[in-house]
């Protein structure tokens, strides 16, 4: 017994299998490595800052999310794409730490994703409230690679759906250090997070973060 107060709350590593092609990590990122990313994620929101952008409907979109990567991921009134450019910055997304390669590539590979090559790097901040909707990832060029989505700091209510929109999604909970990778058969799945609750956790505080590394171009 060594009396360790927080020795009950470190997660075991464990996978789930959501449905053909999609895999749930549990516990997968170290407290070592969720470190490394909060700090990634500090310095790429330092040069391109998060912003609440439009959909090509006109709604603000209740989660804020940058980028880092050769491309990042934007809408607006044109449209949803991918571009080089940071229209808000007005220069290029910044690079991908390599803390965030590594676990991609990691987490893609424990997948049976081997080779994966993620040229964007999506980044959400939820606050509590906030939620992102039903939505295929399909902006994509190269439907053969996969989608890495890290989860950091509170946790959430992920809705992983079917090929059609109206298919009754799966609900799981994510938790800070879990990732989803999903492709193959289940690439163009149906997936959102449900609305955010409050809550305070010791990586991220009042918010949570999540990273999706995809093959834009
Ligand atoms: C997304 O689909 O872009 C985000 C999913 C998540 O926040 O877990
Ligand atoms: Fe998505």
């Amino acid at each position: 017994m060594t009396g360790d107060l927080f020795a009950g709350l470190a997660r075991d590593p464990s996978v789930e299998r959501i449905t053909e092609g999609a895999l749930l990590l549990r516990a997968f990122v170290s407290e070592e490595e969720a470190a490394q990313l909060m700090a990634g994620i500090e310095t790429v929101l330092a040069a391109s800052p998060l912003r609440h952008m439009q959909t090509p409907g006109g709604f603000r979109m209740s989660v804020a999310m940058s980028n880092c990567g050769r491309f990042g991921w934007v809408t607006d009134r044109r449209g949803y794409r991918y571009q080089s450019l940071d229209p808000l910055a007005e220069r290029d997304w910044p690079p991908m730490p390599d803390a965030f390669m590594a676990l991609a590539v990691r987490a893609a590979e424990t997948a049976g994703f081997a080779g994966f090559d993620p040229d964007a790097c999506l980044v959400n901040r939820y606050d509590p409230g906030a939620r992102m909707s039903l939505h295929q990832d399909k902006n994509e060029q190269d439907m053969a690679q996969p989608i890495v989505s890290v989860s950091l700091g509170l946790p959430a209510t992920f809705l992983f759906g079917g090929m059609a929109r109206t298919d009754k999604p799966q609900r799981m909970r994510l938790e800070s250090g879990d990732v989803v990778v999903w492709g193959g058969a289940a690439r163009l799945a149906f997936h959102g997070i449900d609305t955010l609750r409050d809550g305070e956790h010791a990586l991220t505080g009042r918010c949570r973060y999540n990273l999706t590394f995809r093959r834009a171009r």
